[in-house]
């Protein structure tokens, strides 16, 4: 028997101002598409911000459905629409921030699992990191290097 230790080490900035200036923009683009939720339901408004190799930004939000399950994740509106518009250009990095139409959102709020393990196929595809960046409405911002450290052990191709 042996034991498998995994660590990863996420970076916390406490201040917008302090991210570098390319990620500042992309949360500004991130905060900016919060406003085009639709969700009606969960009253909680995600906004996503993809940066390509090529410098072009791709927008996400989440979009809810009265059928609650056919409703989509920010982050997997824009990663999907990414791959659609660029299907050969790599992801760079993505922000992410949330707001709520009853409450202050003052935690970063990360991926879910399911927009995790989208972002892994596209992570895997590309063989180069994409760095995740997190946020809340205020407060901290955090910051994953790569998707990997998200969702260690993750299920993709090579399993198949
Ligand atoms: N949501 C996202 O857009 N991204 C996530 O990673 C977590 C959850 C959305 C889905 C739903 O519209 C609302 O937030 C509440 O779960």
């Amino acid at each position: 028997m042996k034991k498998l230790n995994i660590n990863t080490t996420f970076t916390i900035y406490q201040q917008l101002s302090e991210l570098p200036l390319a990620v500042f923009s992309l949360m500004e683009a991130a905060i900016k598409a919060r406003n085009t939720a639709y969700s009606p339901y969960s009253k909680f408004n995600v906004g996503a911000a993809i940066l390509l190799e090529n410098g072009a930004i791709i927008i996400g939000s989440n979009q809810e459905n009265a059928a609650y399950p056919t409703g989509l994740c920010a982050e997997r509106v824009a990663i999907f629409q990414a791959g659609a518009l660029y299907p050969n250009i790599a992801i760079k990095t993505i922000a992410i921030t949330a707001t709520s139409q009853t409450h202050k959102v003052t935690k970063p709020i990360p991926p879910c699992g399911s927009c995790r393990q989208a972002i892994s196929e596209y992570e895997s595809k590309q063989t180069q990191n994409i760095e995740i960046y997190f946020m809340g409405e205020e407060g901290d911002i955090m910051k994953s290097n790569s998707l990997s450290d998200l969702l260690p052990l993750s299920f993709d191709k090579k399993h198949l």
